[in-house]
């Protein structure tokens, strides 16, 4: 069986047992504060357990794209070295929310892996939970009692809380899980050793295809365990895993899961797959790696510099690092790559060929900077070398991290060069420089978040902010967040009509006013699908009937910028082209920033026509066309597009103005008709990542008083050149004048100088030792002017010892110049003097022997140079005799 089939046979086995089959979610976590990127089939449903939200349906079958590489699930350091680990992998996963339990999950297990697969049932093994007395929690009888009547005992283990009691992550829902392990290798050693004593103990051959979680309770902040409202069942089957049993490989890399990008790496390389333990390491890197990276960039992840954005990031580097070190990849390759395995998935997850030339686009320029940074990391090692000999050939801790922590170069890294170079690495200090940044990263953000106090259970929070921005509300939960730079609550109401930040969109702020008090919120943010109400105090009585106010004024701003982003995509797609698409988008009271692809830069003519555009759709005044509970398919029928790395449900909302021009899946809030924007103004336009735009634009009374603040500045203009037209005529005219009064200016002053090297030639002193001596304080506007003053005296006089001292710019600058016989014959060096004269201001200088200058503090100290020039000369003359 290929890997197709066996994706299919899993859903199509579940299809028949009354699941729905879902598509996977995003890779991209957007509004959970405590998940980053999607770490487990279950973390999409996460609101289903915990009784937030119902299960649209009970039970449901799926492949979710996961990634392991931060947070409580991190797997990045084993990728690579080990052969069944990933970054990014497939869970496969059957799902009963409040449904069915551990009999039905486990008899289906058990069906499948068995019947279905027909994996050989004597190698194995499944373990179920033995209970935790410091959690308070029993041994699973049923789990034990189920499989009892499936598989001899023996093949059943016992496991402790840290292999069988799962946890999504420090918080959330939890429960006692039963795993199912297979025996991969040959019969000989099989014989040898026990399968069962291997399960759990990292034997490549020995492994984990299946966990079944039965969730039953709720982590809370305190540590402590509660009982969630309903049981149900989560499970994951690592699927790239599943393949390596049912095809009968020793390693994940060798399924057809992996062997296109195995294979093309190892080519590209000019290598052969397996014949080298390091090559082989890097050439599993970097298939597993584009995985990640590609799948994060097409789920709407840029690298970048912070967040979900540098774990992205520093994935990418890592698969270049080692692709530069052991295969000798000097330039970039993994955008090549890209699009090998976007053809491998184009049936399962088809948004990666769908943007592919933007993927591969952001790909290589990150590439691309990093191999600069090696670069640079690899020139600051060589500059330090004789540093590092001298510290008894070691590599200090603080460089280390230095070069860490700036250049991307990971500690294995830096010793591997090192040891190149016959040196050593300080890796205790480095530990600790690391140490210390980690401390100061938490302390920085440490924050201490109390768990819900529950008023009302089982109460859905109601948005109704649609069609109004005023209700009454009562509080269902709070908690509290506590961090050195805040307090702040987090109320969660029945019903409420404040639009919680999504979309691009920014949450709405206003107030609840009860009876007795009045409750600021400051602002309205969405944690799955809770809308939190952020305040500052906790209202006296939590439980009085509140009027919720959204300030409706601010709103009004945002939801012309909102309109108006709608309508500037439209618009942008009809100047620029079809392949322009939403990249990221920011709508709140003062502006509007749409982030898109497009590949260079937007010229002035095409943005004035794109502002025309929205403008002549503001003027058209088109009714908004609002529809909810849309199915999706009706929705993208009707034309609307659907966002990469959004997650959609089966209904949507379909905003429409003018259905043949502007519709969009959105949850924002629209104005009524598009001549309530008013005004559209474009405001600048700049590159924000390789391939992709940003437009940052206002509309109504913003534009207004943007365009009014323009013509002001043009009014001034005016007013100083006294015209009234052509202004810029005006300027350039005054430009040319400028030039060629600036070039008078000049020929005057080289005539000037003229006259005044004539008139110092005159002045020259003839000294005994056949030496003409000048020295003069002289009025020059520039320094230039001062060196070719100089430099003429030299071309008309010989025997030449010149002293020039000048105010240039407010400061004093001293010149010496010497005839060459004098450096040679009377050892005269200008250096030395202009050094000595300095003294005179205040300043210090320098230079070659026969030309030197200086400049200093004390301009009023110029007037005395010539004097003690003389002075100098003559003594220096007489001792050079
Ligand atoms: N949540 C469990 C896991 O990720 C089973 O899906 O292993």
């Amino acid at each position: 069986m290929n890997s197709a089939e066996i994706r299919q046979q899993f859903l199509d086995f579940f299809a028949s047992r009354q699941h729905q089959v879902v598509p996977s979610a995003p890779l991209v976590v957007k509004d959970d504060p405590t998940l980053m990127f999607i770490n487990s089939g279950m973390a999409p449903f996460k609101d289903y357990f915990l009784g937030n939200k119902p299960a649209p349906y009970k039970r449901v079958a799926d492949t979710q794209k996961c990634l392991r590489v931060s947070g409580k699930h991190n797997d990045l350091e084993e990728v690579g070295y080990d052969t069944y680990h990933h970054t990014m992998f497939e869970m496969l996963g059957n799902w009963s929310f409040g449904n069915y339990f551990k009999k039905e999950a486990l008899a289906w297990a058990w069906e499948l892996l068995t019947e279905v697969y027909q994996l050989p049932k004597d190698r194995l093994y499944v373990s179920v939970f033995q209970g935790d007395a410091s959690e308070n929690l029993e041994k699973d009888q049923d789990a034990y009692d189920i499989w009892k009547t499936m598989i001899p005992e023996e093949r059943i283990l016992m496991g402790s809380k840290k292999d069988n009691f799962w946890e999504m992550g420090d918080t959330g829902p939890c429960g006692p899980c039963s795993e199912i392990h297979i025996d991969l290798r040959s019969e000989e050693e099989r014989a040898k050793v026990p399968g069962k004593d291997l399960v759990n103990n990292d034997h490549p051959q020995v492994v984990e295809i299946w966990n079944n979680v039965f969730m039953e309770f709720n982590r809370l902040a305190d540590g402590s365990l509660v009982k969630l409202p309903a049981q149900h069942v989560d499970t994951g089957m690592g699927f790239e895993r599943l393949c390596m049993a049912i095809q009968g490989k020793q390693s994940n890399y060798d399924t057809d899961v992996f062997q296109p990008l195995i294979q093309f790496v190892a080519q590209e390389a000019g290598v052969t797959y397996g014949e080298n333990e390091k090559t082989d390491i890097a050439i599993r890197v970097m298939s597993d790696h584009i995985r990640a990276i590609a799948f994060a960039i097409a789920d709407g992840q840029l690298p970048s510099n912070n967040k979900a954005g540098y774990v992205i990031r520093r994935i990418l580097r890592r698969a270049v690092r080692y692709g530069f070190t052991f295969l000798d990849f000097k330039k970039p390759f993994l955008y090549k790559l890209a699009a090998v395995l976007a053809d491998q998935m184009e049936n399962v997850f088809p948004e990666l060929k769908q943007q592919l030339s933007f993927v591969q686009r952001v790909i290589e320029e990150e590439e691309n900077a990093f191999l600069r940074t090696l670069d640079n990391g690899l020139k600051r090692l060589d500059a330090l070398e004789d540093k590092f000999r001298e510290n008894n050939n070691t590599i200090d801790g603080r460089t280390a991290f230095e070069l860490y922590d700036t250049f991307g170069f990971p500690l294995d890294l830096t010793a591997l060069i090192a040891r190149e170079k016959g040196l050593q690495v300080d890796e205790a200090g480095f530990t600790v420089e690391m140490e210390q940044q980690k401390n100061r990263s938490r302390n920085a953000s440490a924050t201490e978040q109390s768990d819900w106090v529950i008023l009302q259970p089982d109460v859905a929070n109601e948005f109704i902010g649609y069609d109004s921005d005023t209700a009454v509300s009562h509080i269902v939960r709070y908690r509290q967040v506590k961090s050195k730079s805040k307090n702040e609550y987090h109320l969660v109401l029945d019903k409420t009509p404040f639009y919680a930040e999504s979309g691009g969109q920014v949450g709405d702020t206003g107030y609840l006013i009860s009876d007795t008090e009045q409750v600021e919120v400051l602002d309205t943010k969405k944690e799955n699908d809770l809308i939190l109400h952020i305040t500052a105090k906790l209202p006296q009585n939590v439980e009085a009937a509140f009027r919720s106010n959204v300030d409706a004024e601010r709103r009004n701003f945002i939801r012309k910028n909102h309109s108006a982003t709608h309508l500037l995509h439209a618009a942008l797609r009809k100047v620029l082209g079809e392949h322009v698409q939403q990249r990221g988008s920011l709508v709140n009271e003062k502006l509007l920033r749409f982030d898109f692809s497009h590949f260079a830069k937007v010229e002035e003519a095409q943005l004035r026509e794109v502002e025309h555009i929205v403008n002549q759709r503001i003027r058209e005044a088109i009714p908004l066309e609002e529809q909810r509970n849309v199915p999706i398919a009706a929705a993208k029928e009707m034309g609307a597009m659907a966002l990469f790395g959004e997650k959609y449900g089966e209904f949507v909302r379909v905003i429409a103005f003018d259905r043949n021009h502007s519709v969009e899946l959105c949850g924002g809030i629209h104005v009524l008709n598009t001549g309530n924007i008013g005004y559209f103004k474009i405001v600048s336009e700049s590159s924000v990542a390789a391939g992709v735009r940003r437009i940052e634009a206002v509309t109504a009374k913003v534009a207004e008083d943007y365009v009014q603040q323009q013509l002001n500045e043009l009014h001034a203009v005016r007013e100083v050149l006294a015209t009234q037209s052509n202004v810029s005529g005006a300027v350039q005219k005054l430009q040319e004048d400028n030039k060629a009064l600036q070039k008078q200016l000049e020929q005057h002053e080289l005539k000037q100088l003229t006259g005044l090297k004539d008139s110092l030639v005159q002045k020259a002193r003839q000294l005994d030792s056949g030496v003409h001596f000048v020295a003069q304080q002289v009025e020059v506007s520039n320094a230039d002017y001062l060196k070719k003053l100089a430099f003429d005296m030299r071309q008309s006089l010989d025997n030449l010892v010149l002293i020039l001292a000048a105010e240039i710019d407010d400061k004093p600058q001293i010149a010496v110049m010497l005839s060459d016989n004098l450096v040679s014959d009377k050892h005269l060096n200008a250096s030395q003097m202009v050094r000595e004269l300095a003294k005179e201001i205040k300043g210090g200088g320098g230079g070659q022997p026969f030309y030197a200058t200086a400049g200093g503090k004390d301009v009023a100290g110029l007037q005395a140079v010539p004097a003690k020039a003389l002075e100098l000369v003559t003594s220096l003359l007489n001792k050079n005799e």
